[in-house]
């Protein structure tokens, strides 16, 4: 059975005697609720090192106050049943209270450090500079398009967040999906950039730009048997809601399709995908398609790109991506 910590400072002495012993760190993050696309970031780490720490934090310093931080799905005693089951094993659940010694608390008090035992719950961060918390990492250019325009701490606090869970955990390795393609772009660009071996060698490997030692890995994404991207999140989709949902994925293949056929007018694939998905009942939040490096958007398809999208199904807003590499 996984080693559960809660602590930070007995997370860190954990690391550090491990790796006194000559054993590499690898590192999952997560929200928790998890699902298979959680568990293949698990085994894509246990190529990489020889521990692996999985994170569960539902991290407050990413979500908005008219955010769903207060309905987001969780099972703690489900999520490590679903660790038990992990062929080759998990080390550590390293699962916190609250990762911020300063925090907006319901009713919009200041919580001090130690007051965690009392069980206050954190509602937000986006203004806790005013109580405590100053340090933020940004990562200017790459965070403010697709997720960041309607987002717009969002990354902020994700970026935070992890360099917090790096310098606690003091991983070897640490593995992002790229379900969130433009999170994991971000963390890889903030930290490393190492994807593949056939990129490795190009303009990636010379950018680093906070210099830790840890290799950032991206695993592919994760669907349904029917297409649809797992999320945590879609456990609040209703059944018409998740059929109708299956319109983004089909129409992201399409698209895809279409691309590998000949089309390289974006605005066309864009429309097309656009249409579907609002044809189906969802509110498209954006769709683009942007390189997929630079995240810049892209009106020709030349050379590798992401096809993005965000949308709405009754109050749940999914997201979804392919690459296409034409
Ligand atoms: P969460 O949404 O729980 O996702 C944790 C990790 O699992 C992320 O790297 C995400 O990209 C990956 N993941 C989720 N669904 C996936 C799928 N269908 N296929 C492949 N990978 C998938 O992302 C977060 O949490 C947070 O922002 C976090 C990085 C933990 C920071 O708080």
């Amino acid at each position: 059975d996984p080693l559960i910590i809660r602590d930070r400072d007995e997370m860190r002495k954990w690391s550090r005697s491990m790796r006194a012993q000559g054993s590499s760190i690898g590192l999952v993050p997560t929200m928790g609720y998890l699902h298979e696309g959680h568990l293949s970031l698990i085994k894509e780490a246990q190529k990489h090192a020889d521990l692996i720490v999985v994170s569960i934090y539902v991290n407050p310093g990413q979500f908005s106050p008219n955010e769903d931080l207060s309905t987001y799905p969780s099972n703690f005693e489900g999520d490590i049943e679903k660790l038990r089951s992990v062929h080759g094993g998990v080390d550590v659940v390293f699962n916190p209270f609250n990762l911020y010694d300063y925090g907006v608390y319901e009713g919009g008090e200041t919580m001090k450090k130690g007051e965690e035992e009392k069980g206050e719950k954190v509602i937000s961060c986006v203004e806790s500079s005013k109580f405590g918390h100053e340090t933020w990492i940004r990562v200017e250019n790459l965070e403010k398009g697709l997720c960041g325009k309607s987002r717009p701490i969002f990354f902020r606090g994700v970026a935070t967040v992890v360099v917090k869970l790096f310098n606690i955990v003091e991983p070897d390795v640490a593995v992002f999906g790229k379900k969130d393609y433009q999170q994991w772009r971000i963390i890889r660009r903030m930290v490393l950039c190492w994807i593949s071996k056939e990129i490795e060698s190009s303009y990636c490997n010379q950018v680093r730009d906070l210099d830790f030692g840890i290799k950032i890995i991206g695993s592919e994404l994760v669907r349904e048997h029917d297409g649809l991207a797992m999320s945590s999140r879609n456990v609040h989709l209703s059944p018409q809601e998740r059929e109708k949902a299956l319109s983004i994925s089909r129409s992201l293949y399409e698209a895809k399709k279409a691309a590998e056929n000949g089309e390289r007018d974006c605005t066309k694939l864009r429309n097309y995908v656009a249409q579907t998905i609002q044809k189906a009942g969802g509110k498209v939040d954006y769709d683009e398609i942007v390189d997929q490096e630079s995240l810049e958007s892209v009106e020709v398809i030349q050379s590798p790109v992401v096809f993005c999208i965000a949308a709405l199904f009754g109050n749940v807003r999914l997201i979804d991506n392919m690459e296409i590499n034409v």
